[in-house]
């Protein structure tokens, strides 16, 4: 069994859209994929709750316990490659990696950003997008590389900006595509399937 370790940060709705496709799409029987494990930086994080419901384990990994990134980011590879993993899947896990953790995992760490990288990288990404004027925003799966946001990309999905748009109305619809078009990356990534391109044109 090939296993993936997901990290988060917050509400984990990324994660849960996976784990919801995992299930549905029968990723271990077909695949021979599975969820090993749910890593949060943060204790109160929504997600690990859902994650312990799909009857994945879950560890809590505080960076505020570490006194350099470095030091974080060596228990938190210590700790997903008790899983052997496969693919390690960033989903809402708000923390910068480091070289050396990015190095270990290269080839095999994706993450998702709520733009159409290469716009707007870093925060904010939604309110920066209707200061810009932006038509349309969307949201990125890539691969991890050393620069903030940068890397390969995988799939993008494309949503309207519509008039009086606030970032919360945005990102609410960004996320949306978000949860589709994660799933299919990460399930491609084990198939080596290309096309991941979600196009929407309603709000
Ligand atoms: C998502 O919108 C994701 O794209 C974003 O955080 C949210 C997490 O939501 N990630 C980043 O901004 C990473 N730079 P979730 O916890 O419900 O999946």
């Amino acid at each position: 069994m090939k296993n993936i370790v997901i990290l988060i940060s917050g509400g984990g709705s990324n994660m849960a859209a996976i784990l919801r496709a995992a299930e549905r799409e029968d990723w271990a029987g077909g695949l021979g994929v599975r969820v090993a494990a749910v890593l949060s930086n943060r204790a109160d994080a929504g997600g690990l709750a859902i994650a312990q419901a799909h009857g994945v384990p879950t560890q809590v990994l505080d960076h505020k316990g570490f006194g350099t990134r470095e030091a974080f980011d060596a228990e938190l590879a210590r700790r997903i490659d008790a899983h052997t993993p496969a693919l390690v899947v960033l989903a809402g896990f708000m923390r910068i990696l480091g070289a050396d953790f990015v190095q270990r995992y290269a080839g095999r760490l994706l993450n998702i950003h709520p733009s159409l990288l290469p716009a707007f990288p870093g925060l904010h990404t939604h309110e920066r997008a209707l200061a810009a004027g932006c038509r349309f925003a969307g949201a990125t799966v890539h691969q991890v590389t050393s620069e903030l946001d940068i890397g390969p990309i995988l799939a993008q999905a494309v949503v309207p900006i519509l008039p009086g748009d606030t970032a919360q109305a945005l990102a609410a619809r960004v996320l949306t595509q978000e949860h589709l078009i994660y799933p299919r990356a990460v399930r491609g990534f084990f198939e080596s399937a290309t096309d991941q391109t979600v196009l929407t044109t309603s709000a």
